[in-house]
């Protein structure tokens, strides 16, 4: 197996990005509550690198307040062409300002407009009213640029653990799990499927 899970990830996302047919960027995100109560709900994995996996949201959302009372996540990610799944479980941080800046300053206009209006994971009356907040969101920054909310930022999945899934035949699938080793690298042990 490679010594660097990191590079595998990317490897096999860089193969998905080519053939399927929807978001390879895609996960599941598992969050808990101060409780342990789990939720889990799909985002988008923007960036990967040795820091971690960055996902960007909503920071008052129902998975910004359970990381708030509880920091840690998992991701799960299934490419179903590739027949691979990979689990990524950590502590989760928020990003540094200027990063959430930059990836929010690539973002479509309608997409940070949007940001604005949203004030995702609360009730909102009715599609009409949503759409009025974005329409008023939208007088407002006529002719200029739309600078990020206050709310809105990246959180990255800094990894403990992250275990790569193959699909094998008559369900004799391949599972590695690779755990961070306190000096660095990773430990490497093949699990049972
Ligand atoms: C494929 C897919 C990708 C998504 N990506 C994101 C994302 O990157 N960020 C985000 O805030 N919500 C994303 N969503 C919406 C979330 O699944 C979820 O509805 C929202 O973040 C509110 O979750 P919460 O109430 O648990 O905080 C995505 C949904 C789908 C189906």
């Amino acid at each position: 197996m490679p010594a660097d899970p990191i590079a595998l990830f990317l490897e096999v996302r860089a193969r998905a990005e080519k053939t399927e047919p929807w978001e390879a960027q895609a996960c599941v995100l598992a969050t808990a509550d101060a409780r342990g109560r789990p939720s889990a709900r799909c985002v988008l994995v923007k960036e990967v690198d040795a820091e971690g996996f960055w996902f960007y949201t909503n920071q008052e959302s129902r998975k910004a307040r359970e990381l708030e009372e509880n920091p840690w996540g998992a991701l799960c990610f299934h490419w179903t062409t590739e027949r691979v799944q990979f689990r990524i479980e950590g502590r989760v941080d928020r990003a540094p300002g200027s990063r959430s800046d930059a990836y929010f300053a690539s973002r479509p206009r309608i997409s940070q407009l949007g940001a604005w209006a949203s004030a995702q994971s609360r009730p909102v009356g009715s599609r009409d009213e949503l759409l009025l907040r974005v329409e008023e969101v939208e007088a407002r920054y006529e002719g200029r640029a739309v600078p990020r909310p206050p709310h809105w930022g990246g959180y990255r999945v800094l990894p403990f653990s992250i275990e790569y899934w193959v699909e094998g035949e008559h369900r004799l699938h391949d599972r590695v799990l690779y755990e961070a080793l306190d000096g660095g690298g990773w430990g490497i042990t093949r699990l049972c499927p």
